[in-house]
């Protein structure tokens, strides 16, 4: 573990693409221990916050420090190792032939497709330790192209977990799921939320119903920029996220997860 209190640190971070600040002077500090969501309407800039995150994306102004490393100074793929991502692009390279434990074990090398890599013990057996926490040991042998959209989301849950990484990056984990998968896969990521070893996690959702119990922190962007962050129970409020989506909102929390309804 690399023994930084800061995980993630933006100071002044603008990512502009074609003459169009999609992301304008942001500032964030995430600690460890923490676990954050990212609300906000489409084309807000959440997805390309959480790309400066991962390192696929670096700032065209300000700075970002990632595990203490600073972006531009670090070679990246010295860091991607240590970062699980868990989003609709990132699995998109995964062959639809490849066999559920493959899909998870190939995240060790940071690859998709098993081609030459010799997998040891310890490897296959934390596979089989994240197949038995995700419920997929059925499905151990199954080609990923087969399974449910619940059934793979999960299966990116663990593929994005295998590495033991320290920062856990989704995009959307629970979008298109139904209500028992979405539970189901909710029940998962709050497991880890409450773990206190689990890396740093950070979530984009569209919905404050898909954010797991155990969740710390919450941060609202709109038009590129941060609205609002802090503390989830001072962000996800009626006056914020009714400012957030332009849309009079009301908001609960029942249970240790949030509602919100329209007005
Ligand atoms: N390569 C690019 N070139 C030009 N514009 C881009 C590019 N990538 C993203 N954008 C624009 O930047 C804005 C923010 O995109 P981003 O994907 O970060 O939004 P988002 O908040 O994740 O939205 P959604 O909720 O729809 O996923 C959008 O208007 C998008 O069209
Ligand atoms: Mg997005």
């Amino acid at each position: 573990m690399r023994n930084v209190t800061t995980v993630i640190r933006l100071e002044s971070a603008s990512v502009h693409r074609e003459g169009k600040a999609i992301l304008s002077d942001v500032d964030l500090e995430i600690k460890a221990g923490e676990r954050w969501a990212i609300l906000g309407p489409n084309g807000a800039g959440k997805t390309t916050l959480l790309d400066l995150m991962s390192t696929r994306l670096h700032p065209t102004a300000g700075s970002v420090s990632i595990l203490g490393q600073s972006l531009g100074l670090v070679d990246v793929f010295d860091l991607r190792p240590l970062i699980g991502v868990l989003s609709a692009r990132a699995s998109e390279n995964i062959p639809a032939s490849e066999t559920v434990t493959d899909s998870i074990i190939t995240a060790g090398w940071a690859v998709s497709g098993r081609y030459w890599e010799d997998y040891d013990d310890v490897d296959l057996k934390r596979c089989d330790e994240l197949l038995h926490f995700m419920g997929l040991t059925e499905l151990s042998s199954r080609r990923i192209g087969t399974l449910s959209d619940g059934e793979r989301k999960k299966v990116l849950l663990a593929r994005a977990l295998f590495p033991n990484p320290e920062l856990l990056l989704m995009d959307e984990p629970a979008a298109g799921l139904d209500v028992g998968a979405r539970e189901n896969l909710l029940g998962r990521l709050s497991a880890v939320a409450e773990d206190p070893t689990a890396p740093v996690q950070v979530m984009i959702t569209h919905h404050v119903e898909e954010i797991p119990a155990g969740f710390t922190h919450a941060v609202l962007v709109r038009d590129g920029k941060i609205l609002r962050h802090g503390p989830i129970d001072s962000v996800i409020t009626e006056e914020y996220l009714t400012e957030a989506f332009d849309t009079p909102l009301l908001v609960s929390k029942v249970f240790s997860r949030f509602w919100a309804f329209g007005t």
